[in-house]
């Protein structure tokens, strides 16, 4: 850690944090109020100050201060990267995942306990076609295996401010979210819904393999998560849609019948505990649940909006039981209108990304 006011501020969004303020928001707030971090370097150290501390809190002595035990953290981050054997097996599963989580996952592989140590990769996602083009401009990028607009940017710059990004020719999201939209393969002319469309990650990664031809219903609970969709669409130029507020009830949005329906639900998260480590440590058991009851419902109530031969795909990024396999084989059984077509489990260190799981139906 270069500076120690960089040292004093991670301290102080590290205690915001364990008094209840999840971490990037304490981030956000403290590196908005301290205009000595507007600098994104100063922002990178602080930020990553923060991170590594949640990542290895369960090896910190509580005892020491707090700027000891970031400094601790951040040497034994150092100390990983350089020789992940260094820490067990063992002793990762111990202290890398909250207790409960055994309960919910039948074995953890080591893969996602080591990857769940490291610092996350970022994904870009360019449109559609343009991935090799893009990387030549922006440089320190390298595409994904499974999908040559997926991009795995290395570089240090702040890639909102590029002029790419604000002329739309790219967004950034997750690796996996991408394979979300992958997955569903909207072809130009349908007409798709994302149910839980939030800031519209994924209705515009729809809407760009649609080739911004056909309807697109995005709707959401979060009145202003739509509103951010908006914002974003217009810069992406994505024509095609239509934003409606749903509350998840029964009253849907539209009486529009779908080729295709995205339910991309609320869940648990535990599959971005690499990008978020605080959420390790706040999420508990009881939240799987209630959440796996909220999906089953979200499930219901869209089935009946498919036209016969219509797509459902349910993702989550999230990797416990209740809300994966739980909610995909009771919803198979309450629904013999529907014949499940794949249902598969994305690890997050099988693609240095987001954990995802995702489901798709066809109605018969
Ligand atoms: C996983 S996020 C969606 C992310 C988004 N699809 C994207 O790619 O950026 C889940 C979304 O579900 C919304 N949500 C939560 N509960 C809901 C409910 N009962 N009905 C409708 N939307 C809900 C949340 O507001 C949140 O935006």
């Amino acid at each position: 850690m270069a500076a120690s006011p960089t040292l004093n501020l991670a301290a102080r969004v590290v205690r915001t944090a364990l008094a209840g303020t999840p971490a990037d928001v304490a981030l956000r707030e403290a590196l908005t109020q301290d205009r000595h971090y507007t600098a994104p370097q100063q922002r990178r150290e602080v930020s990553r100050a923060v991170f590594t501390y949640f990542r290895w809190w369960r090896w910190l002595d509580s005892e020491d201060s707090w700027q000891k035990q970031i400094t601790a953290a951040l040497a034994l981050q150092a100390r990983f990267d350089r020789e992940p054997a260094s820490i067990k097996s063992e002793t990762l599963a111990i202290r890398a995942m909250p207790e409960w989580l055994k309960d919910e996952i039948d074995t953890l592989p080591i893969g996602w306990l080591q990857q769940l140590q490291r610092e996350p990769a970022l994904w870009i996602r360019a449109k559609s076609g343009t991935g090799a083009a893009l990387a030549e401009k922006l440089g320190h990028c390298t595409p994904a295996p499974q999908s040559s607009d997926g991009l795995r940017y290395t570089g240090i710059t702040d890639l909102h401010r590029t002029k790419e990004f604000q002329a739309g020719e790219f967004e950034i999201q997750d690796l996996a979210s991408q394979l979300v939209s992958l997955a569903c393969a909207p072809r130009p002319g349908e007409t798709w819904w994302d149910a839980c469309a939030g800031e519209g990650g994924k209705t515009m990664h729809l809407s760009d393999l649609m080739q911004n031809k056909g309807l697109l219903w995005a709707s959401d609970r979060s009145l202003r998560r739509l509103a951010k969709l908006r914002e974003r669409a217009a810069r992406a130029k994505v024509f095609n849609f239509r934003s409606a507020p749903w509350e998840g009830g029964a009253k849907l949005p539209t009486k529009t019948k779908f080729d295709g329906i995205l339910l991309d639900a609320p869940c648990s998260g535990s599959g971005t505990w690499q990008r978020n480590p605080h959420a390790r440590w706040t999420t508990q058991l009881k939240d799987v649940h209630e959440l796996a009851a909220v999906q089953a419902q979200l499930l219901n109530h869209v089935a009946g909006s498919l036209k016969p031969g219509g797509r459902l795909i349910y993702a989550v990024c999230t990797l416990t039981r209740a809300e994966t396999t739980a909610v995909a084989a009771a919803f198979t059984a309450a629904h013999s209108e529907l014949e499940p077509v794949s249902a598969q489990t994305i690890w997050p260190h099988e693609l240095n990304a987001n954990g995802m799981f995702i489901a798709v139906w066809r109605r018969k």
